[in-house]
């Protein structure tokens, strides 16, 4: 069950307004405050040009204007508030500070952009960690001792890898983990050093889950947190988590946490609206629970236990590999 602090009266609304603010400038860009006070917009119009070819972005941008009830959804249709209509009307001073000056308000934010990506991977993965051991590593750590590891434990998009040395410290099992990100990989060695001082067998590469050698040794236990909705779409996802097989022969599981998109994006709330913000327009289709768990199923995973974490809109899985393919 999400913690009530993402609920907050005074964080939420200022948290999901930084969005909702960008949002604001975005639809006055896409021309979508002047077709809205014409008329509704329909899941049909939005399949049909001029929309179509941008839709997950719209759909992104409506939705977090729905949470500050400038646009109302209903039934199949999106609508403009009167608010909305007035909100609308005042773009131009949202762009101007949010728009002329977005390279100066960017540019004050410490830690390198992964050209590739576009991305602070170092801010993405110390931020990660802060919020991970206030609101998810005792789940973690007792879901996985749960499972009795007996070899390594292999975290795939570990970020810090502060999680996994944890976990191996609990266990005293060794750790091996890979992240995409280089500069995720520099945070992390703070983390190598600090278990090397323990005595804890921890190791830890810059490494694409996606693209990862076969037969990497010793692995009881495979857990990626936070990262599966990066990969995408869900064929691809399907696939990926289907080669974890030949990748890990001796696994016995795949613990999964990930967060999924808002299926009631109505409210200010801290968390999901960046998160359901950001993919969006980063144009990833929104994963619901129902999507991820048919992926699991796909791919040839028995979920055998699901927990609701305190991130919204956030579960455990524990995935038991299949012997066969999917
Ligand atoms: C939201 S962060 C979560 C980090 C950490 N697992 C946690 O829970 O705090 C997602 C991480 O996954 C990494 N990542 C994304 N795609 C990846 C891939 N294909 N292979 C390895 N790492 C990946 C990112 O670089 C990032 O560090």
């Amino acid at each position: 069950m999400a913690s009530v602090e993402f609920k907050h009266p005074r964080i939420a609304p200022v948290f999901t307004g930084a969005f909702a603010a960008h949002a604001t400038v975005l639809a006055d860009d896409l021309g979508l405050f002047r077709a809205l006070a014409d008329t509704a917009l329909t899941d049909h119009d939005l399949d049909r040009p001029p929309w179509v070819e941008n839709r997950i972005r719209i759909e992104g941008v409506l939705n977090t204007l729905c949470r500050i009830d400038a646009v109302r959804r209903t039934a199949d249709a999106y609508r403009l508030t009167d608010f909305g209509l007035e909100l609308g009307r005042q773009a131009p001073v949202f762009r101007l500070w949010l728009g002329g000056y977005a390279s100066v308000l960017a540019d004050q934010i410490s830690g390198a952009v992964d050209p590739r990506s576009g991305v602070r991977g170092g801010v993405v993965a110390e931020s990660s960690s802060q919020i991970g051991s206030r609101y998810i590593d005792e789940t973690f750590i007792q879901l996985v001792d749960s499972l009795q590891p007996a070899g390594r434990i292999c975290d795939l998009g570990c970020g810090t890898g502060r999680r996994l040395l944890k976990i191996c410290r609990e266990t005293g099992q060794p750790g091996l983990g890979y992240d995409i990100s280089a500069d995720a990989i520099r945070a992390a060695q703070a983390t190598v050093a600090e278990a090397r001082g323990l005595g804890i067998d921890l190791e830890i590469n810059q490494g694409d889950a996606t693209t990862l050698p076969r037969n990497v040794s010793g692995v009881d236990i495979v857990t990626q947190a936070f990262m599966t909705h990066h990969i995408a779409p869900d064929d691809y996802c399907t696939a990926v988590l289907a080669s974890y097989r030949v990748r890990f022969p001796g696994a016995r599981y795949l613990v999964v946490f990930d967060t999924v998109s808002s299926s009631d994006p109505e409210h200010p709330e801290l968390f999901a609206p960046g998160f359901d913000y950001i993919h969006a327009l980063q144009n990833m289709e929104p994963r619901s629970r129902a999507d991820a768990l048919r992926i699991f199923d796909e791919a040839g995973y028995s979920c055998q236990q699901e927990l609701e974490l305190a991130v919204p809109n956030s579960y455990a899985w524990v995935l038991k590999f299949g012997s066969d393919g999917p």
